[in-house]
């Protein structure tokens, strides 16, 4: 049998008297594409942040790649392979957009920022930040100022800082809030 590649038993989450998620078993094999729908506060959001490490469950277990990753936080889950892209934009405005595909490539750590400049001299990163912006295809915007792109090409930008980790599984928060038939 193959081997799920994200398994979750019995998560919860209650804010105060609201429970968020209530009860939540999911099992994710390889190549598996899953949709969560509901409408506003469901709780869709809250369980990709209880998957992703940044929100901490009230009880359940999350499983990734055959490893109990419930303790670990978000940093070292998307190390481990679990990217996520964000409701709300997370990327840095002033920034181009090949800057923040190499941030992206550096694993999100903040701290890494005022050693920037170098990191842009560091071949192996900006080829993986390139390869990222190929995939989604912004390669020819990667000078561009972020705050520069249109709406639908940031969140194309947010999927190529997430890819630049290579995940194993991919979770995204709302991939087509307001985007429009014409995709701007
Ligand atoms: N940090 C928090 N503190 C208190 N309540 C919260 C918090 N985060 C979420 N909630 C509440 O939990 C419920 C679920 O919210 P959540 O953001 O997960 O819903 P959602 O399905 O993602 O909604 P939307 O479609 O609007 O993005 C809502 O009632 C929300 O107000
Ligand atoms: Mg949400």
């Amino acid at each position: 049998m193959t081997k799920p590649l994200l398994k979750l038993s019995n998560l919860n989450k209650s804010f105060g008297a609201l429970k968020a998620t209530d009860d939540v078993s999911l099992t994710l094999l390889p190549g598996e594409i899953h949709a969560l729908i509901g409408p506003n506060g469901a709780g869709k959001s809250t369980l990709i942040k209880q998957i992703a490490g940044g929100l901490r469950s009230n009880s359940g277990t999350v499983e990734f790649d055959g490893r109990d990753v419930t303790p670990l936080g978000t940093v070292a889950r998307a190390r481990a392979g679990l990217g996520r892209t964000f409701q709300i934009s997370s990327l840095a405005m002033e920034y181009t957009v090949l800057q923040n595909a190499v941030l992206g490539a550096l694993g999100q750590d903040g701290s890494v920022m005022r050693f920037f400049r170098p990191v842009m001299k560091n071949k192996a990163l900006v080829d993986r930040a390139m390869s990222a912006l190929v995939r989604v295809g912004l390669d020819g915007q990667a000078a561009k100022r972020t705050a520069d792109l249109s709406h639908g090409q940031r969140r194309l930008l947010e999927v190529a800082v997430a890819l630049t980790l290579e995940p194993k599984v991919f979770l995204m928060d709302e991939p087509m809030a307001g985007l429009g038939a014409s995709g701007s």
